[in-house]
């Protein structure tokens, strides 16, 4: 592989790795040549396991639960204790629930809450926390996983989408801010299918992917081929990469 698309020997830490795109993106990013950190939350067997099939050599497990600040710095410090440096660190963890925009009664406060609790502060919580140990790297980049519900507005619920238009803001402010240190980016995802988004009704799921001017829905390794691009594309910093067959132009 030509030098400037190879990640070979770096740190990679993937936060939600145990979900449909975390899972793509570790492997991606062990295909390129990273050493894998496959940080789970509820199920250390699925990290094993994911880590266990990965390409290459040098992958662990950790736990670490995004709105517990105290367990990502107990998370930096095991980093610390094992790698050193981190070069690359993938947000993905999220969550959300179907509720219909109109309902504005369905959409609670206390999901409201966990909403934001989980897709801007987690990400934020998991860059502070590991800031010290991108720096080390010299070339340290944080990948936070958005979505084009951030520019659309349509998306599971009126605070999802907020919460990953802010998360896109947040993506601008820290490149400015942690630059030239640290680059930061976020990847906006149209429907991929996961787990995420298995409670969809399949003739919705297909009417969505034959309204997609590529004919489909993404896959969650293509989510992870753009970690890859993010993470070699060097001049990058403050950008939103889309990733979704076309479906913000339909
Ligand atoms: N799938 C899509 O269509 C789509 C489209 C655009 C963007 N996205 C975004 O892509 C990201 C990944 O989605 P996915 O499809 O892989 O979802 P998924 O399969 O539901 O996985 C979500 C992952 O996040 C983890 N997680 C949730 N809350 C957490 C917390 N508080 N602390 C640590 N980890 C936590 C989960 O761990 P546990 O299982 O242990 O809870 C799980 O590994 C999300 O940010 C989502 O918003 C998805």
């Amino acid at each position: 592989m030509n030098d400037a698309f190879s990640l070979a020997d770096r740190v990679a830490v993937v936060i939600g790795a145990t979900g449909g795109i975390g899972a793509a993106v570790c492997r991606a990013l062990a295909g390129a040549g990273c050493r894998v950190a496959v940080v789970f939350r509820r199920n250390p067997a699925a990290a094993d396991a994911l880590a266990d099939t990965l390409p290459g050599s040098g992958h662990s497990t950790m736990q670490a639960d995004v709105t517990d600040s105290a367990s990502l710095d107990r998370l930096a410090e095991r980093l610390g204790a094992r790698v050193g440096s981190v070069d690359i660190l993938v947000n993905s963890a999220g969550m959300t629930r179907f509720v219909p925009h109109a309902d504005l009664q369905a959409l609670d406060d206390a999901l409201i809450d966990e909403i934001f609790r989980t897709n801007w502060r987690g990400p934020f919580a998991a860059i502070r926390a590991l800031q010290g140990l991108l720096e080390r790297s010299g070339r340290g980049v944080a990948i936070n996983i958005s979505s084009i519900a951030a520019t659309s507005g349509v998306g599971s619920n009126v605070a999802y989408c907020a919460s990953k238009a802010a998360l896109n803001t947040m993506t601008v402010s820290l490149a400015r801010a942690l630059a030239p240190a640290i680059r930061v980016v976020s990847i906006a995802p149209g429907l991929v299918d996961t787990d995420f988004i298995k409670g969809l009704d399949p003739a919705w799921r297909q009417e969505q992917a034959r309204r997609t001017p590529l004919g489909r829905l993404v896959v969650a390794d293509e989510v992870g081929q753009a970690v890859v691009a993010a993470a070699t594309l060097t001049a990058a910093t403050g950008c939103t990469f889309v990733v979704d067959g076309g479906r913000l132009l339909a």
